[in-house]
């Protein structure tokens, strides 16, 4: 057991995150989209206990968090398509896989042995001065217990992984809330993994057809394991009604427990998601039943994420 420090988005509360990184601790702090778990992504051991502290069953690639373009251009192999992303969506909720470098420190525990690597500027405010106070790349999955709900309050980290971590940074609620979007750039253009960037911004940006990961591809990212972001509660989709005992989770106009966005908003029903699901499961219903949420925009990563924490485990 380790004591878990809550340090606050300070000076000097990120000088005392960036030192206990140097120093081979993890520290949890927020991004635009979730609270991230981080560790130092040159040493071997710092990123050996990200695993451990999530209790991630393999070891599965990480994303390396970088504060600008030429700090990742260190690590990868660049190309145009990269460079029309960057310039588009970075800093953002955008993560890219891109050939890894021979060069590089970075552990072979970040990429599992994979000879690409994840890459991402994250665009939140606490996330980049914590960057620049620790001068490195920084490793971070989602901060919490492999298979649950992501983070998107210091509280919910804290609740998680409290004893197993050294610090958390509470830099507030984060403002996308879900995780970033991947896109698979080492070859022909992949959407990996929706997210905070819709596959039509892509499209138009690149000027070519990012494909859409097919479900029979082999698994490329774990977050693609069907089972994943669950909470205790058994979930029911596209509840058009409600009933007895179940928390209900709303979309638009609807009488219920929590509303992800009475107005129709995804970006803000995107926000709302994973703490509405940690609060609902927190009442200890046995079911959350939510609303239809449509199939377009940001809603496209609503539904993956809702999708796999309703799937059998
Ligand atoms: O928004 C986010 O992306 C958050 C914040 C903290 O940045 N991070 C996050 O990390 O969601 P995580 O570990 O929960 O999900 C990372 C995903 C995994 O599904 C992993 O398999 C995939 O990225 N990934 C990492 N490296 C990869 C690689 N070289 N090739 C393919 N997929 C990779
Ligand atoms: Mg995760």
């Amino acid at each position: 057991m380790v004591e878990t420090k809550t340090l606050p988005n300070t000076d000097d509360g990120l000088r005392r995150a960036a030192e206990t990184l140097r120093d081979g601790g993890l520290v949890a702090f927020p991004t635009e989209t979730v609270y991230g778990l981080g560790a130092d992504a040159t040493n071997d051991r710092a990123v050996a206990r990200i695993y451990e502290a999530k209790g991630r069953p393999s070891f599965n690639p990480l994303i390396v968090h970088c504060a600008d373009l030429e700090d990742v251009k260190a690590l990868v192999k660049w190309n145009h398509l990269a460079q029309a992303a960057a310039e588009a969506f970075w800093p953002g909720p955008l993560t890219m896989v891109l050939p890894l470098r021979v060069d590089t420190m970075i552990s072979r525990l970040v990429t599992a042995g994979l000879d690409t690597l994840a890459v991402r500027i994250p665009a939140g405010d606490t996330a980049q001065r914590l960057l620049r106070a620790f001068g490195g790349p920084v490793a971070a999955p989602s901060a919490n217990t492999s298979g649950q709900i992501s983070p998107t309050r210091a509280g919910h980290v804290v609740d998680d992984l409290s004893g197993r971590i050294e610090a958390v940074v509470d830099g507030g609620p984060c403002t996308v809330g879900v995780e970033s979007t991947i896109l698979g750039l080492a070859g022909t253009p992949t959407l990996l993994r929706p997210g905070g960037i819709t596959l039509e911004q892509l499209n138009e940006t690149l000027g070519t057809r990012v494909s859409e990961r097919r479900a029979t591809d082999k698994i490329s990212a774990p977050g693609q394991i069907r089972s994943h972001y669950a909470p205790r509660a058994r979930v029911r989709l596209n509840a058009a009604e409600f009933e007895d005992g179940e928390a209900r989770l709303g979309f638009g106009d609807i009488d219920c427990d929590l509303n992800l966005s009475k107005a129709e908003d995804l970006v803000e029903a995107a926000a709302n998601l994973f703490e509405f699901l940690h609060r609902l499961d927190a009442t200890g219903a046995p079911v959350i039943a939510i609303s239809p949420i449509p199939h377009i925009g940001l809603g496209v990563a609503i539904n993956d994420r809702l999708s796999r924490a309703a799937a059998d485990r």
